[in-house]
Protein backbone atom coordinates (compact mmCIF):
# COMPACT_ATOMS: atom_id res chain seq x y z
CA UNK A 1 0.00 0.00 0.00
CA UNK A 2 1.31 3.56 -1.08
CA UNK A 3 1.50 6.25 1.51
CA UNK A 4 -0.57 8.48 0.36
CA UNK A 5 1.34 11.66 1.53
CA UNK A 6 -1.42 14.47 0.04
CA UNK A 7 -3.97 12.74 2.41
CA UNK A 8 -2.24 12.96 5.43
CA UNK A 9 -1.51 17.10 4.59
CA UNK A 10 -5.29 17.84 3.52
CA UNK A 11 -5.79 17.17 7.30
CA UNK A 12 -3.37 19.90 8.24
CA UNK A 13 -4.22 23.45 8.09
CA UNK A 14 -1.52 24.99 9.28
CA UNK A 15 0.73 23.43 5.65
CA UNK A 16 -1.72 26.00 4.09
CA UNK A 17 0.48 28.91 5.10
CA UNK A 18 2.92 27.37 2.80
CA UNK A 19 6.42 26.82 4.84
CA UNK A 20 8.06 23.34 4.48
CA UNK A 21 7.88 21.94 7.90
CA UNK A 22 11.65 20.26 9.03
CA UNK A 23 11.09 21.23 12.62
CA UNK A 24 8.70 18.25 13.86
CA UNK A 25 11.21 16.90 16.57
CA UNK A 26 10.51 20.61 18.39
CA UNK A 27 6.89 20.23 17.76
CA UNK A 28 4.41 18.95 15.14
CA UNK A 29 1.87 20.58 13.20
CA UNK A 30 -1.46 19.33 14.00
CA UNK A 31 -4.37 17.28 12.25
CA UNK A 32 -8.23 19.18 11.99
CA UNK A 33 -9.67 16.44 13.77
CA UNK A 34 -7.18 16.75 16.89
CA UNK A 35 -7.92 20.53 16.83
CA UNK A 36 -11.87 19.80 16.58
CA UNK A 37 -11.79 17.09 19.55
CA UNK A 38 -9.74 19.89 21.54
CA UNK A 39 -12.49 22.56 20.40
CA UNK A 40 -15.58 19.84 20.71
CA UNK A 41 -14.47 19.35 24.56
CA UNK A 42 -14.54 22.80 25.35
CA UNK A 43 -17.77 23.50 23.99
CA UNK A 44 -19.95 20.42 25.55
CA UNK A 45 -20.90 20.33 29.01
CA UNK A 46 -17.95 19.11 31.22
CA UNK A 47 -17.46 18.98 34.50
CA UNK A 48 -15.12 17.00 37.02
CA UNK A 49 -15.17 13.25 36.30
CA UNK A 50 -17.87 11.23 38.10
CA UNK A 51 -20.95 9.69 37.05
CA UNK A 52 -24.22 11.16 37.85
CA UNK A 53 -24.72 14.32 35.40
CA UNK A 54 -23.75 13.82 31.76
CA UNK A 55 -20.83 16.30 32.33
CA UNK A 56 -19.47 14.19 34.63
CA UNK A 57 -19.94 10.80 32.42
CA UNK A 58 -17.77 12.91 29.28
CA UNK A 59 -15.06 14.03 31.35
CA UNK A 60 -14.97 10.21 32.64
CA UNK A 61 -15.18 8.87 29.25
CA UNK A 62 -12.90 11.70 27.69
CA UNK A 63 -10.02 10.19 30.41
CA UNK A 64 -10.51 6.23 29.57
CA UNK A 65 -10.51 6.80 26.50
CA UNK A 66 -7.23 8.75 26.30
CA UNK A 67 -5.37 5.89 28.75
CA UNK A 68 -6.64 3.09 26.09
CA UNK A 69 -5.55 4.85 23.39
CA UNK A 70 -2.36 5.85 24.79
CA UNK A 71 -2.19 2.16 25.68
CA UNK A 72 -2.76 1.34 22.17
CA UNK A 73 0.15 3.05 21.31
CA UNK A 74 2.67 2.29 23.54
CA UNK A 75 1.64 -1.05 23.87
CA UNK A 76 1.34 -0.30 27.31
CA UNK A 77 -1.67 -1.18 30.14
CA UNK A 78 -3.86 1.69 29.95
CA UNK A 79 -4.07 1.55 34.25
CA UNK A 80 -0.49 2.45 34.39
CA UNK A 81 -0.99 5.50 31.70
CA UNK A 82 0.12 8.75 33.79
CA UNK A 83 -1.23 12.31 31.96
CA UNK A 84 0.92 15.11 32.88
CA UNK A 85 2.22 18.55 31.73
CA UNK A 86 4.56 17.56 29.94
CA UNK A 87 7.67 14.88 29.70
CA UNK A 88 9.53 17.28 31.45
CA UNK A 89 7.16 17.95 34.71
CA UNK A 90 6.67 14.06 34.82
CA UNK A 91 10.07 13.57 34.65
CA UNK A 92 10.89 15.85 37.92
CA UNK A 93 7.68 14.19 39.50
CA UNK A 94 8.56 10.84 39.15
CA UNK A 95 12.78 11.69 39.90
CA UNK A 96 11.70 12.74 43.28
CA UNK A 97 9.06 9.74 44.13
CA UNK A 98 12.12 7.45 42.95
CA UNK A 99 14.88 8.92 45.12
CA UNK A 100 12.92 8.80 48.52
CA UNK A 101 14.14 4.93 48.19
CA UNK A 102 17.68 5.66 47.35
CA UNK A 103 20.33 6.74 49.56
CA UNK A 104 24.52 7.89 50.17
CA UNK A 105 26.29 4.89 47.85
CA UNK A 106 23.27 4.07 45.50
CA UNK A 107 23.78 5.03 41.80
CA UNK A 108 21.73 6.60 39.15
CA UNK A 109 23.06 6.60 35.38
CA UNK A 110 22.34 9.04 33.10
CA UNK A 111 23.86 9.43 29.50
CA UNK A 112 24.97 12.71 27.18
CA UNK A 113 23.11 11.67 24.49
CA UNK A 114 20.04 12.11 26.02
CA UNK A 115 18.14 15.65 26.22
CA UNK A 116 18.49 17.71 29.59
CA UNK A 117 15.23 16.55 30.77
CA UNK A 118 15.96 13.30 31.33
CA UNK A 119 19.58 13.81 32.79
CA UNK A 120 19.14 16.88 34.91
CA UNK A 121 16.25 15.31 37.22
CA UNK A 122 18.27 12.41 37.98
CA UNK A 123 21.02 14.42 38.64
CA UNK A 124 19.54 16.58 40.81
CA UNK A 125 16.97 14.04 43.03
CA UNK A 126 20.24 11.89 43.20
CA UNK A 127 22.21 15.03 44.80
CA UNK A 128 19.49 15.80 47.08
CA UNK A 129 19.37 12.18 49.30
CA UNK A 130 23.34 11.92 48.36
CA UNK A 131 23.13 9.32 45.72
CA UNK A 132 26.41 9.19 43.04
CA UNK A 133 25.41 9.70 39.45
CA UNK A 134 27.69 7.88 36.76
CA UNK A 135 27.72 9.02 33.52
CA UNK A 136 27.85 7.35 30.18
CA UNK A 137 29.24 8.46 27.24
CA UNK A 138 28.52 8.25 23.64
CA UNK A 139 31.03 8.37 20.34
CA UNK A 140 30.81 11.60 18.87
CA UNK A 141 32.09 10.19 15.47
CA UNK A 142 29.87 7.69 14.98
CA UNK A 143 26.51 9.28 17.04
CA UNK A 144 26.63 5.35 18.69
CA UNK A 145 25.66 4.76 22.20
CA UNK A 146 27.11 1.25 22.54
CA UNK A 147 25.63 -0.96 25.32
CA UNK A 148 28.74 -1.55 26.42
CA UNK A 149 29.19 1.66 27.44
CA UNK A 150 26.29 1.73 29.93
CA UNK A 151 27.36 -1.82 31.03
CA UNK A 152 30.31 -0.56 32.12
CA UNK A 153 28.78 2.04 34.49
CA UNK A 154 26.17 -0.30 35.96
CA UNK A 155 27.08 -2.13 39.86
CA UNK A 156 25.46 -3.50 42.17
CA UNK A 157 24.67 -0.39 43.91
CA UNK A 158 23.04 0.82 40.46
CA UNK A 159 19.09 1.62 41.28
CA UNK A 160 18.11 3.39 38.17
CA UNK A 161 19.66 4.09 34.56
CA UNK A 162 18.17 6.53 32.45
CA UNK A 163 18.62 6.39 28.86
CA UNK A 164 16.80 7.97 25.49
CA UNK A 165 14.87 5.51 22.58
CA UNK A 166 16.30 8.46 19.99
CA UNK A 167 18.27 11.31 20.20
CA UNK A 168 16.39 14.38 19.43
CA UNK A 169 19.88 15.76 18.29
CA UNK A 170 21.05 13.44 16.03
CA UNK A 171 18.45 10.89 15.91
CA UNK A 172 20.76 7.44 17.44
CA UNK A 173 18.45 4.75 18.61
CA UNK A 174 20.38 3.33 21.07
CA UNK A 175 19.93 -0.65 21.61
CA UNK A 176 17.28 -0.21 24.29
CA UNK A 177 16.00 -3.51 24.43
CA UNK A 178 19.71 -4.73 25.28
CA UNK A 179 19.94 -2.06 27.69
CA UNK A 180 16.83 -3.13 29.55
CA UNK A 181 18.26 -6.64 29.86
CA UNK A 182 21.63 -5.60 31.15
CA UNK A 183 19.45 -3.06 33.97
CA UNK A 184 17.40 -5.76 34.90
CA UNK A 185 20.25 -8.13 35.59
CA UNK A 186 21.69 -5.45 37.75
CA UNK A 187 18.42 -5.01 40.03
CA UNK A 188 17.80 -1.68 38.66
CA UNK A 189 14.85 0.57 37.08
CA UNK A 190 14.96 1.46 33.34
CA UNK A 191 13.61 4.73 32.51
CA UNK A 192 13.55 5.71 28.60
CA UNK A 193 12.71 8.74 27.44
CA UNK A 194 10.48 8.06 23.98
CA UNK A 195 9.91 11.72 23.12
CA UNK A 196 11.49 11.86 20.25
CA UNK A 197 11.31 7.76 19.37
CA UNK A 198 7.73 7.24 19.63
CA UNK A 199 7.32 10.10 16.65
CA UNK A 200 8.72 7.30 14.67
CA UNK A 201 8.79 3.97 15.72
CA UNK A 202 5.31 2.47 17.12
CA UNK A 203 6.65 1.59 20.59
CA UNK A 204 6.20 -1.38 22.71
CA UNK A 205 7.14 -0.31 26.17
CA UNK A 206 6.83 -3.90 28.03
CA UNK A 207 8.59 -5.25 25.08
CA UNK A 208 11.57 -3.59 24.69
CA UNK A 209 12.10 -4.03 28.58
CA UNK A 210 11.47 -0.02 29.57
CA UNK A 211 9.99 -0.06 32.95
CA UNK A 212 9.26 3.57 32.43
CA UNK A 213 8.58 5.30 29.31
CA UNK A 214 8.10 9.13 29.03
CA UNK A 215 6.16 10.97 25.69
CA UNK A 216 5.22 14.12 24.39
CA UNK A 217 1.73 13.84 22.21
CA UNK A 218 2.55 17.83 20.70
CA UNK A 219 5.85 15.54 18.71
CA UNK A 220 3.37 12.98 17.30
CA UNK A 221 0.14 15.11 16.21
CA UNK A 222 -1.39 15.68 19.35
CA UNK A 223 -1.37 18.80 21.46
CA UNK A 224 1.15 19.93 24.06
CA UNK A 225 1.12 17.39 26.90
CA UNK A 226 2.87 14.85 28.23
CA UNK A 227 2.64 11.20 29.03
CA UNK A 228 4.26 8.44 31.40
CA UNK A 229 3.82 4.63 30.88
CA UNK A 230 4.88 1.98 33.15
CA UNK A 231 3.53 -0.92 34.73
CA UNK A 232 0.20 -0.12 37.35
CA UNK A 233 2.04 -2.43 39.54
CA UNK A 234 5.30 -0.99 39.94
CA UNK A 235 3.70 2.71 40.20
CA UNK A 236 1.42 1.46 43.26
CA UNK A 237 5.25 1.07 44.55
CA UNK A 238 6.24 4.56 44.83
CA UNK A 239 4.32 7.68 46.52
CA UNK A 240 4.30 10.83 45.80
CA UNK A 241 3.41 14.44 47.98
CA UNK A 242 -0.20 15.22 47.17
CA UNK A 243 -3.32 16.65 48.41
CA UNK A 244 -5.30 15.21 51.60
CA UNK A 245 -8.34 14.97 49.64
CA UNK A 246 -6.78 13.89 46.47
CA UNK A 247 -7.17 10.03 45.09
CA UNK A 248 -4.46 7.53 46.15
CA UNK A 249 -5.06 5.60 43.08
CA UNK A 250 -2.65 4.91 40.44
CA UNK A 251 -2.16 6.85 37.56
CA UNK A 252 -4.68 9.79 39.93
CA UNK A 253 -1.76 9.87 42.75
CA UNK A 254 1.02 11.35 39.93
CA UNK A 255 -1.24 13.44 38.18
CA UNK A 256 -1.66 16.22 40.63
CA UNK A 257 -4.89 18.92 39.91
CA UNK A 258 -7.71 18.39 38.05
CA UNK A 259 -6.88 16.80 34.04
CA UNK A 260 -6.77 18.53 30.89
CA UNK A 261 -9.88 17.01 29.71
CA UNK A 262 -9.56 18.92 26.08
CA UNK A 263 -6.07 17.63 25.99
CA UNK A 264 -6.52 14.42 26.40
CA UNK A 265 -9.50 14.98 23.76
CA UNK A 266 -6.70 15.95 21.73
CA UNK A 267 -4.73 13.01 22.22
CA UNK A 268 -7.16 10.35 21.75
CA UNK A 269 -7.85 12.09 17.94
CA UNK A 270 -4.15 12.64 17.45
CA UNK A 271 -3.37 8.51 17.72
CA UNK A 272 -6.84 7.86 15.97
CA UNK A 273 -5.11 9.89 12.88
CA UNK A 274 -1.83 7.72 13.25
CA UNK A 275 -3.83 4.73 12.89
CA UNK A 276 -5.33 5.92 9.95
CA UNK A 277 -2.20 6.95 8.26
CA UNK A 278 -1.65 3.35 6.22
CA UNK A 279 -5.13 3.60 4.82
CA UNK A 280 -5.45 7.32 4.69
CA UNK A 281 -8.67 6.54 6.35
CA UNK A 282 -10.00 8.73 9.43
CA UNK A 283 -13.93 7.39 9.17
CA UNK A 284 -13.09 4.43 11.34
CA UNK A 285 -14.70 5.10 15.03
CA UNK A 286 -12.81 5.24 17.84
CA UNK A 287 -12.11 2.58 20.39
CA UNK A 288 -10.08 -0.24 20.44
CA UNK A 289 -13.33 -2.92 19.69
CA UNK A 290 -11.55 -5.89 17.44
CA UNK A 291 -15.48 -6.78 17.42
CA UNK A 292 -18.32 -4.64 16.58
CA UNK A 293 -21.95 -5.21 15.01
CA UNK A 294 -22.19 -4.95 11.64
CA UNK A 295 -25.16 -2.86 11.59
CA UNK A 296 -26.54 -3.87 7.93
CA UNK A 297 -26.41 -7.90 8.48
CA UNK A 298 -26.92 -7.37 12.51
CA UNK A 299 -23.50 -10.03 13.39
CA UNK A 300 -20.69 -9.59 14.52
CA UNK A 301 -17.55 -8.69 12.31
CA UNK A 302 -13.97 -8.51 12.76
CA UNK A 303 -12.57 -4.90 12.79
CA UNK A 304 -8.98 -4.23 13.22
CA UNK A 305 -8.02 -3.47 16.36
CA UNK A 306 -6.64 0.19 16.67
CA UNK A 307 -3.07 -1.61 17.85
CA UNK A 308 -2.90 -3.17 14.79
CA UNK A 309 -4.17 -0.13 12.72
CA UNK A 310 -0.94 1.69 14.28
CA UNK A 311 1.00 -1.48 13.32
CA UNK A 312 0.49 -1.18 9.99
CA UNK A 313 0.39 2.51 10.14
CA UNK A 314 3.52 2.94 11.64
CA UNK A 315 5.32 0.57 8.98
CA UNK A 316 3.91 2.98 6.22
CA UNK A 317 5.03 5.60 8.02
CA UNK A 318 8.43 4.11 8.51
CA UNK A 319 8.84 3.48 4.72
CA UNK A 320 7.90 6.94 3.78
CA UNK A 321 10.30 8.36 6.03
CA UNK A 322 13.04 6.15 5.24
CA UNK A 323 12.23 7.19 1.25
CA UNK A 324 12.56 10.78 1.91
CA UNK A 325 15.54 10.71 4.17
CA UNK A 326 17.61 9.04 1.29
CA UNK A 327 16.63 11.50 -0.63
CA UNK A 328 17.69 13.97 1.24
CA UNK A 329 21.11 12.84 2.66
CA UNK A 330 22.37 11.82 -0.92
CA UNK A 331 21.90 15.24 -1.90
CA UNK A 332 23.35 17.17 0.78
CA UNK A 333 25.65 14.93 2.55
CA UNK A 334 28.41 15.70 -0.04
CA UNK A 335 27.65 19.57 -0.45
CA UNK A 336 30.63 21.33 0.18
CA UNK A 337 31.39 22.57 4.02
CA UNK A 338 28.12 20.72 4.63
CA UNK A 339 28.59 18.33 7.60
CA UNK A 340 26.45 15.99 9.12
CA UNK A 341 26.45 15.02 12.77
CA UNK A 342 23.73 12.32 12.55
CA UNK A 343 25.90 9.03 11.98
CA UNK A 344 24.31 6.38 14.03
CA UNK A 345 23.44 3.40 11.77
CA UNK A 346 20.12 2.96 13.39
CA UNK A 347 18.33 6.66 13.66
CA UNK A 348 15.26 8.43 13.20
CA UNK A 349 15.11 10.87 9.89
CA UNK A 350 16.59 13.56 12.21
CA UNK A 351 19.72 15.46 10.39
CA UNK A 352 22.23 17.60 12.36
CA UNK A 353 24.64 19.46 10.29
CA UNK A 354 26.62 22.77 10.00
CA UNK A 355 28.08 24.73 7.21
CA UNK A 356 31.66 25.73 7.40
CA UNK A 357 32.27 29.33 8.10
CA UNK A 358 28.42 30.21 8.91
CA UNK A 359 26.72 30.65 11.99
CA UNK A 360 23.77 28.20 12.41
CA UNK A 361 21.87 31.50 12.96
CA UNK A 362 22.56 32.28 10.22
CA UNK A 363 21.88 29.31 7.97
CA UNK A 364 18.15 29.01 9.75
CA UNK A 365 17.39 32.74 8.86
CA UNK A 366 18.49 31.86 5.26
CA UNK A 367 16.08 28.66 4.92
CA UNK A 368 13.16 30.71 6.87
CA UNK A 369 13.57 33.60 3.66
CA UNK A 370 12.49 30.76 2.00
CA UNK A 371 10.05 29.40 3.35
CA UNK A 372 11.67 26.48 4.96
CA UNK A 373 10.99 25.93 8.97
CA UNK A 374 14.85 24.35 9.93
CA UNK A 375 15.67 25.75 13.28
CA UNK A 376 18.95 26.08 14.90
CA UNK A 377 20.01 25.47 18.71
CA UNK A 378 21.51 22.97 21.15
CA UNK A 379 17.49 21.80 21.52
CA UNK A 380 17.91 20.97 25.01
CA UNK A 381 20.42 17.96 24.64
CA UNK A 382 22.90 20.56 25.97
CA UNK A 383 25.42 17.52 26.97
CA UNK A 384 25.19 15.85 23.71
CA UNK A 385 26.10 19.21 21.82
CA UNK A 386 28.76 20.01 24.03
CA UNK A 387 29.79 16.30 22.95
CA UNK A 388 30.27 17.12 19.65
CA UNK A 389 32.35 20.16 19.65
CA UNK A 390 29.16 22.13 19.23
CA UNK A 391 28.62 23.87 22.73
CA UNK A 392 25.69 25.87 23.84
CA UNK A 393 25.72 26.92 20.50
CA UNK A 394 24.67 23.55 18.70
CA UNK A 395 23.63 23.35 14.94
CA UNK A 396 20.71 23.19 12.16
CA UNK A 397 18.43 20.70 12.79
CA UNK A 398 15.86 19.20 10.12
CA UNK A 399 13.44 16.37 11.08
CA UNK A 400 10.87 14.44 9.00
CA UNK A 401 6.85 14.33 9.79
CA UNK A 402 4.36 12.58 8.59
CA UNK A 403 3.28 15.42 6.25
CA UNK A 404 6.71 15.78 4.86
CA UNK A 405 6.49 15.58 1.10
CA UNK A 406 9.05 15.42 -2.00
CA UNK A 407 8.34 19.12 -2.88
CA UNK A 408 9.56 19.95 0.77
CA UNK A 409 12.56 18.05 0.47
CA UNK A 410 13.36 19.35 -3.38
CA UNK A 411 12.93 22.93 -1.58
CA UNK A 412 15.59 22.23 1.24
CA UNK A 413 18.41 20.57 -0.93
CA UNK A 414 17.71 23.65 -3.53
CA UNK A 415 18.33 26.03 -0.79
CA UNK A 416 21.27 24.37 0.91
CA UNK A 417 22.73 24.40 -2.58
CA UNK A 418 22.42 28.05 -2.60
CA UNK A 419 23.02 28.50 0.87
CA UNK A 420 26.76 26.29 0.85
C1 LIG B 1 14.07 13.67 23.39
C2 LIG B 1 13.27 14.67 24.17
N1 LIG B 1 13.08 14.44 25.46
C3 LIG B 1 12.35 15.27 26.23
C4 LIG B 1 11.81 16.43 25.71
C5 LIG B 1 10.99 17.32 26.60
O1 LIG B 1 9.66 17.11 26.35
P1 LIG B 1 8.55 18.05 27.01
O2 LIG B 1 8.53 19.31 26.22
O3 LIG B 1 7.27 17.27 26.89
O4 LIG B 1 8.96 18.27 28.42
C6 LIG B 1 12.01 16.72 24.36
C7 LIG B 1 11.49 17.97 23.80
O5 LIG B 1 12.01 18.49 22.84
C8 LIG B 1 12.75 15.81 23.57
O6 LIG B 1 12.93 16.03 22.27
Amino acid sequence: MTYDVAAVRAHFPALREGAAHFDGPGGSQTPDIVARAVHDTLVSAVANRGAVTPAERRAEQIVVECRAALGDLLGSDPRGIVFGRSATALTYDLSRALARTWGPGDEVVVTRLDHDSNIRPWVQAAGAVGATVRWVDFDPATGELPVEAVAEQLSDRTRLVATTAASNLIGTRPPVAEIARLVHDAGALYWVDGVHATAHTLVDRPGVGADFWTCSPYKFLGPHCGVLAADPTLLETLTMDKLLPSSDDVPERFELGTLPYELMAGTTAAVEFLAGLATADWSVAEGADSQAEDEDAGRLVDRPTRRSRLVASFAALEEHEARLAARLEAEIRDLPGLRVYSNAAHRTPTLLFTIDGKDPQEVRRALADKGINAPASNFYALECSRSLGLGETGAVRTGLAPYTDDEDVDRLIEALRAIV
